[in-house]
C-alpha cells in the first residue's frame, strides 16, 4: 500500500514536470494570422504549458501562462515606409502570380531585416544561454530567415511549422513535398481547379518559378541576413530536419483537395470561438 503511495506521487511529479516550455512565434503583421494561431496559444497554456509568443501583434492582458514579447517593428517596416505601396491589397488583387510570388518571397526577408533591428528579438535572443525551449511553433508564410534565427539560438529544438494561409502546396519546402503542377492550381494563380491544357502548363511555370527563386534568391537571402547575427551559421535549408508535423488551415470540404504529406495536419477553422450570446437589448 505504503509502495502504491509513493508510486501516485511520483507519478504526480512526473505529470507536473511534462509542462513544456513552447515558443510561438507569429512574424507576419496581420491580425488575420495572428487571430488564426491564438487559440492554440491560449489552449496550451490552459493546459499547463509556459507558452512565449513572440509576435507582430501582441494584447495587453494575455492569460495565465502566456507571455508576449512584441516585435515592435514590423507593422512600421510593412506599413509605414515605401514598402506600404507593394501591400496595397486593392492591387494585389489584380496582379499576376509572379509578382505575387515576389511580393509573398520578398515580404518574409523583409520582415527578417526589420525584426534583426527589433528589441523584440533582441530580447529573446538574450536569454540565458542554457534557457531550453522544446517545442517551435511558427507562422511558415514568414519564410525562412525569421525561424532559422530562433532555430540557430535554441539549437535542435523541434519545429511545427503552422500557418492561417489555406494552401498545403506552400508546405511543399518546409515538408519536403511535391508541387502537383498538373493537378493543383499554385497558391496564387486564380484557375479552376479542371485546369486546361493551357492553364496546366503556365501552372507548371509558376510552380518552377517559386523552386527556383526559393533556391537563387529567396535562402541565399536569408542566409546572408541570419549571418550578420550569426556569422559561422549554416544555411536556413538546414533548418527543416527540425520540422516534425506542420498544422495548415485547411478544410478540403470548402477548397480544391491537395494531396497531403502524412504530417501535414488539416487544423481548417482554429480560429473558430464558441458563439458568445448576443447582448441583451438586441436579443429583447
Ligand atoms: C497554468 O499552468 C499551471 C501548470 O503549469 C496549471 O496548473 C494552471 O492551471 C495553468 N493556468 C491556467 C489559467 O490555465
Ligand atoms: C516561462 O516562460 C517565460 C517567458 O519566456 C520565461 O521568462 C520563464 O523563465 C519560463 N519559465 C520556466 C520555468 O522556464
Ligand atoms: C511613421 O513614420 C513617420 C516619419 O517617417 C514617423 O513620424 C511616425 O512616427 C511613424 N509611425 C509609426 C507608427 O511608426
Amino acid at each position: 500500500m505504503k509502495c502504491e503511495m509513493m508510486r501516485l506521487i511520483l507519478l504526480a511529479f512526473v505529470a507536473v514536470s511534462q509542462a513544456a516550455n513552447i515558443l510561438i512565434m507569429s512574424g507576419i503583421p496581420s491580425a488575420s494570422h495572428f487571430i488564426w494561431l491564438r487559440p492554440l496559444m491560449y489552449e496550451l497554456g490552459k493546459r499547463g504549458h509556459n507558452v512565449t509568443v513572440i509576435s507582430a501583434d501582441v494584447e495587453k492582458k494575455p492569460p495565465a501562462n502566456v507571455s508576449y514579447i512584441h516585435m515592435e517593428n514590423l507593422y512600421s517596416a510593412t506599413y509605414n515606409t515605401s514598402f506600404r505601396e507593394k501591400v496595397d491589397f486593392f492591387n494585389m488583387a489584380k496582379e499576376g502570380p509572379i509578382p505575387l510570388l515576389r511580393l509573398m518571397h520578398g515580404l518574409g526577408l523583409h520582415m527578417c531585416e526589420a525584426a534583426i533591428k527589433s528589441e523584440g528579438l533582441h530580447f529573446l535572443l538574450n536569454y540565458p544561454k542554457d534557457f531550453k525551449f522544446d517545442l517551435f511553433v511558427n507562422d511558415f508564410m514568414v519564410g525562412p530567415c525569421l525561424p532559422a534565427i530562433i532555430m540557430h539560438r535554441f539549437k535542435d529544438v523541434p519545429y511545427i511549422p503552422a500557418t492561417s494561409y489555406n494552401a498545403p502546396s506552400t508546405g511543399a519546402p518546409v515538408l519536403g513535398s511535391f508541387a502537383y503542377s498538373g493537378l493543383v492550381p499554385n497558391h496564387v494563380y486564380d484557375v479552376p481547379e479542371e485546369m486546361n491544357f493551357v492553364q496546366r502548363v503556365k501552372n507548371l511555370y509558376y510552380d518552377v518559378f517559386e523552386m527556383i527563386t526559393h533556391e537563387t534568391n529567396m535562402h541565399p537571402e536569408a542566409d546572408r541576413i541570419l549571418r550578420i547575427l550569426y556569422p559561422s551559421a549554416p544555411s536556413t535549408y538546414t533548418f527543416y530536419k527540425n520540422v516534425r508535423v506542420s498544422f495548415i488551415n485547411a478544410n478540403p470540404i470548402i477548397q480544391y483537395k491537395e494531396p497531403m504529406m502524412p504530417n501535414m495536419i488539416p487544423v481548417g477553422g482554429l480560429q473558430i470561438q464558441p458563439p458568445h450570446q448576443l447582448p441583451e437589448d438586441l436579443r429583447k
